[in-house]
């Protein structure tokens, strides 16, 4: 069956606008189209191809796999998500694990468990949660209240009650807010969609103080941060603070559908037989990919790779704002990279992207005046000088016009 575009507007649901372009085939950072266009990924699926396309780690893991078992419930445990699990546990501060299969599920589950946690500790009284402007957590209708843009959950209704929003990075503006009836605070530790802003060192410190001083759980969203984005396996490792529970998806499973809710023994157990769940959570196949991403992520070479790939970009970044003056200020952490377009680009965001893709680069927008990257950490040098080539090409039209 030939398929074009055109289908997309006469068969899916409206909800997204996807590109003309349609891309048939991957290998690291390189996609090709239908037509054998060639284009450098500095998207990387939103952050989700941790290890670039058809990683041959993830894709001997996926064919191993699906000549093994493919899905069993939650009936039953298995040993991909018992193998995953414990990878999980040993790497970081958390004691539990409770698998789901995208960030705004692994959200929800953090937002219920914190809600439950604090009922059975303190009392009914205790559900307010404090999250952020500009935050990003998910579109369910929970997470996406929690969100900090009301656009998003505006139209569909009653919103699941007792969220309110302080200002990233203003601690009084939190201050102002919570009290002991606050279940949690919920945060990106590097918003990503609000625009790429990074929290000041004093901010997260004060977030986790006011916690501990009003007994509420401090949880952080690391869906978009975690895996080894910011340089960290995970960006609280770099901050710190230590959150009660963390989230993980997107690059979890390296393009494999997966999510994750980490957390403490003492705050996991409120979570008992019967009170949540998902028939797909812990699935064999996502969990046999996400130890491939997790062991070939959670190396040193990766990791220390993600840092000096990050110098690459602000430097092509900036090498471009010296020719151009297109940004007001480039910003973010390791392979999470936003370049605010300046005064006179502002609102422009989506005209960048799309005359990088005329060029065959492929990147985001975080809002409608940042640009932001998201490639794979381990993107090969040549292909991010041949990337800044074509956005090269892609401003000077722009400039021009
Ligand atoms: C910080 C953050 N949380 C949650 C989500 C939602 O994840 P998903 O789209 O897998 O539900 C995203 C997606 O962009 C995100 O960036």
């Amino acid at each position: 069956m030939q398929v074009s575009r055109s289908l997309f507007d006469e068969v899916m649901v409206p909800n997204y606008a996807p590109s003309a372009v349609i891309p048939v085939k991957g290998i690291g950072s390189r996609v090709w189209d239908q037509n054998g266009r060639e284009f450098i990924d500095f998207a990387g699926g939103i952050a989700v191809n941790c290890l670039g396309h058809c990683h041959p780690a993830l894709v001997s893991a996926l064919k191993d796999q699906a000549d093994k078992l493919w899905h069993l419930s939650n009936v039953m445990t298995n040993e991909p998500a018992l193998i995953l699990a414990q990878k999980l546990v040993n790497a970081t501060f958390a004691e539990k694990v409770y698998f789901a299969n995208s960030g705004a599920e692994a959200n929800e589950a953090a937002l219920k468990l914190a809600r439950r946690w604090a009922k059975n500790e303190f009392g009914e009284h205790k559900t307010q949660i404090i999250a952020f402007k500009q935050g990003f957590h998910g579109r369910t209708f929970f997470t996406v209240t929690v969100g900090g843009q009301p656009a998003y959950s505006d139209g569909f209704g009653p919103k699941p009650a007792d969220i309110v929003h302080a200002e990233y990075n203003n601690l009084a503006s939190l201050e102002a807010l919570i009290s002991d009836t606050t279940c949690a605070v919920m945060l990106e530790p590097l918003q990503g969609e609000g625009g790429i802003i990074t929290p000041t060192p004093e901010f997260i410190q004060g977030v986790a103080a006011l916690c501990k001083k009003h007994n509420a759980l401090m949880i952080f969203d690391e869906v978009q941060s975690g895996v080894g984005r910011t340089g960290h396996l995970y960006a609280y490792m770099g901050l710190g603070v230590v959150p009660d529970i963390l989230t993980t998806a997107k690059a979890l499973g390296g393009g494999f559908p997966i999510g994750a809710m980490l957390t403490t023994t003492a705050i996991a157990k409120h979570l008992v037989v019967g009170t949540h769940g998902s028939t797909y959570g812990g699935n064999p196949l996502a969990c046999a990919v996400g130890i491939a991403a997790f062991d070939t992520v959670n190396t040193p070479e990766v990791l220390n790779g993600v840092k000096q790939r990050e110098q690459l970009f602000r430097d092509g970044l900036h090498a471009i704002n010296a020719k151009y003056d297109v940004f007001s200020e480039i910003r973010g952490q390791g392979l999470l990279i936003g370049a605010a377009l300046n005064e006179r680009y502002q609102g422009k965001a989506r005209d960048f992207m799309l005359a990088a893709a005329d060029e065959g680069l492929m990147m985001l927008v975080a809002g409608y005046s940042v640009i932001r990257m998201t490639p794979s950490l381990i993107i090969p040098e040549a292909d991010i000088a041949e990337g800044f080539k074509r956005l090269d090409k892609a401003i000077a039209k722009l400039a021009q016009a």
